[in-house]
């Protein structure tokens, strides 16, 4: 079964004169438990792909299905209960918040939920222990490595347990020994069974991967 569908997706962005027709006509799907990277040059519209596919931007035209739900017809507030409960996020720059320490960073998304503060905590803990980081709880990203950071990023992307991981470079700026890390650990998360879809530029981590989708000026390209 799909997990994902994405059918004839449009993605124009209009600003004052300028159209950028940044996803033309797009379909994939993606089946369950399934771990594919997407490739293609700057600019041909992966992250795109990845905000539509992740229900963070809306298409232009076109539909997102997630477990054969139909996104487009749910509400602004039902959507975001579905995008928190369904997909997990890793970003190439980890978007951890400075001010906040390991573990504030991962309860973070469980705020939005109706969970007690000590059931946020112990399950903050458990996906620091998954992701190999117990041991820095109580620091603040700034005192962390790259590729630490980058695993505090994916145990907040876990602690909601997501069936859906969508990650847009996540080793983009670690040197290839961290890189390799963090590509293991989201091997580990797909044997447990998590989809998986990662926008990546390195064509050996992409060849690791079941299935690579390639990009090129908006389409997909064989
Ligand atoms: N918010 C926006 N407003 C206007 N144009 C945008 C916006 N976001 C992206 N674009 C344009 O859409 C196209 C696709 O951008 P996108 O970020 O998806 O590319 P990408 O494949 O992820 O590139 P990279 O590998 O550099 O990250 C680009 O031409 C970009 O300039
Ligand atoms: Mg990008």
């Amino acid at each position: 079964m799909a997990i994902i569908k994405m059918d004839g997706i449009t993605k124009i962005y209009r600003t004052k004169d300028i159209e950028t027709v940044a996803l033309e006509n797009v379909n994939l799907e993606v089946e369950k438990g399934e771990f594919i990277s997407v490739m293609g040059p700057s600019g041909c519209g992966k992250s795109t792909m990845l905000n539509v596919m992740g229900l963070l931007d809306t298409p232009t035209e076109g539909q997102v299905l997630i477990n054969n739900t139909l996104t487009s017809n749910m509400k602004d507030g039902e959507m975001a209960e579905f995008r928190n409960r369904t997909l997990g996020f890793i970003f190439q720059s980890f978007h951890l918040i400075n001010s906040l320490s390991v573990l504030d960073n991962v309860e973070l998304p469980l705020l939005y939920r109706k969970s007690s503060s000590s059931e946020r905590t112990k399950r903050a803990k458990e996906v620091l222990e998954k992701v190999g980081l117990s041991h820095r709880m109580k620091h603040y990203p700034s005192q962390l490595s790259g590729g630490q950071c980058q695993r505090v990023a994916i145990a907040r992307a876990l602690i909601g347990n997501p069936q859906i991981i969508l990650a847009d470079e996540p080793t983009g700026n670690l040197d290839s020994k961290m890189g390799t890390e963090i590509i293991d650990l989201l091997f580990d998360l797909n044997k447990e069974g998590t989809t998986i879809v990662m926008v990546t530029h390195d064509e050996h981590i992409a060849r690791t991967t079941e299935r690579i989708i390639r990009f090129f000026d908006g389409r997909r390209i064989e």
